[in-house]
């Protein structure tokens, strides 16, 4: 068997990804490919590109089916410089069928092929990077990533020999009452070496019960002639397979669990993760305090010592300064906060800048969109916004300014005016009382 070039680089020039994604989708019941329905923020088929690339697997071949359009859309917009090869499977006759396809396609693989799937969204890039270690160090024919898992229904399992390589792997169709006893799975992630896939695939033969090709009886192919596959246990969080929406929900819980214990070791307190959910690419600083029931998307950032939320939806392109506050029902989009400004509570603030001090009171809401377009409201240092104030954007604060409650500014405030923007009070001394007399 040939060895892998530069084992020990750190970019992986020796591999190719191939990421199965043709699959219908079925019990999805959806008019959206599966792999583009999302995981804690981010389509599935997005998680598994971006751990291959930060495992520095950089050659990667899609494989599309009837989603094609969408596949490419997709990955045209999210890695537009990224190098992405998509081969079309005209019908969906299995997993091995899939790889096939792939494997004739007019493109150049590297002698080590990592096959992932669409699928299998929360794999982390530090395991593919293990296994592809194990990989060129080890030279073992292949490495399936497999887990012990409570309930492995719906999973291939994963027979071993006696000297605890993979014999086979069965599915949960072809299993008998004995190997459907069997707890380690297998979670959709290979390594093959390419020349024994290569060859090894085209003997694998149509399953009689799906009427499909199935990549999984390589396994035993392989180890019929001698070829070692090393099975390697991960967490199953990083092997969970979606297909249906309850999967997708739990997939969801998993990626977000991870995610807020990154921000609790680093120093961020989340007061109850049932009720947090924090995309991961959020970044955020030490000390703050995320109430429950909070929810912050997209690539936000949120300053030291804040306080957010309880019930704070923090939403994509949102900046927050230091010790600010964002408290309960207050939505704030594409939006930036200065240092040590308060948006207590019941707000909408969306396309706004707010410089530092600055007290917005309850129930203000900036209107920044006319029906057609969306405007900007800009908020300088040290303002003042009284409670029910309602920003008709296009419109600027000057620094210092205070705006009287209930106002509906429409025009531009000049610094450190006071702004009243509203009718103004009629008393009728008595007038209840004559009414009552009546
Ligand atoms: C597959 C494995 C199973 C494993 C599980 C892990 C096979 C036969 N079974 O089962 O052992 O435990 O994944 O999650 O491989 N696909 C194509 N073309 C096809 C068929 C499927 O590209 O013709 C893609 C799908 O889009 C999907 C992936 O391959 O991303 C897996 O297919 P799926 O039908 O979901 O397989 P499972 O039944 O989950
Ligand atoms: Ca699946």
């Amino acid at each position: 068997m040939k060895r892998i070039r530069n084992p020990q680089s750190a970019v992986c020039n020796g591999v190719t990804a191939i990421i199965m994604a043709a699959g219908k989708g079925t019990r999805m019941k959806s008019d959206k490919s599966k792999v583009l329905h999302e995981v804690a923020g981010k389509p599935m088929l997005g998680h598994v590109i971006d751990a291959c690339h930060a495992a520095g697997v950089k050659d990667i071949v899609l494989i599309a089916g009837a989603n094609y359009p969408e596949l490419k859309e997709f990955t045209k917009t999210a890695y537009p410089s990224g190098n992405i090869k998509i081969v079309i499977q005209k019908k969906q006759i299995g997993t091995a069928h899939a790889i096939s396809t792939a494997l004739k396609a007019k493109l150049k693989f590297d002698e080590a092929i990592l096959i992932l799937s669409g699928d299998v969204p929360l794999i982390e890039a530090a395991t593919i990077k293990g296994a592809i270690k194990e990989f060129t160090t080890e030279n073992p024919g292949g490495i399936i990533l497999t887990s012990k898992v409570e309930n492995p229904f719906g999973y291939g399992r994963i027979v071993r020999d006696t000297h605890g390589f993979v014999e086979s792997i069965v599915e949960q169709k072809d299993a008998t009452p004995e190997q459907q006893e069997i707890d380690h799975i297998n979670g959709g992630v290979y390594i093959f070496n390419r020349d024994y896939l290569k060859k090894y695939i085209t003997l694998i033969k149509m399953n009689p019960l799906k009427k499909e090709y199935y990549l999984t009886d390589i396994a035993g192919i392989m180890a019929k002639n001698g070829i070692k596959i090393r099975p390697k246990t991960v967490p199953y969080a990083e092997v969970a397979g979606i297909n249906d929406r309850v999967q997708l929900m739990e997939a969801g819980k998993m990626k977000n669990k991870k995610t807020l214990e990154r921000f609790a070791k680093d120093g961020i307190t989340i007061v109850d993760f049932d009720t947090v959910f924090i995309d991961e690419n959020v970044s955020i600083g030490t000390d703050t305090v995320i109430q429950p029931f909070t929810v912050i998307k997209g690539s936000s950032r949120i300053g030291k010592g804040c306080n957010i939320g309880p019930f704070a939806h923090i939403r994509p392109g949102t900046v927050i300064g230091d010790n600010c506050r964002v408290g309960n029902y207050v939505e704030i989009k594409k939006s930036t906060l200065g240092n040590n400004t308060y948006v207590s509570h019941l707000s909408y603030i969306g396309d706004a800048e707010l410089g530092s001090n600055v007290n917005i009171g309850a129930g203000t809401i900036t209107c920044n969109f006319d029906g057609f377009k969306k405007h900007k409201t800009i908020i300088g240092d040290n303002v003042f916004v009284g409670s029910d104030t309602k920003f008709v954007a296009p419109v600027k604060v000057g620094k210092g300014a205070v705006i009287a409650a209930g106002s509906v500014i429409t025009e531009d405030v000049p610094a450190d005016a006071l702004s009243v923007a509203r009718a103004r009070q009629v008393n009728k001394e008595k007038w209840a009382l004559k009414r009552r007399k009546k």
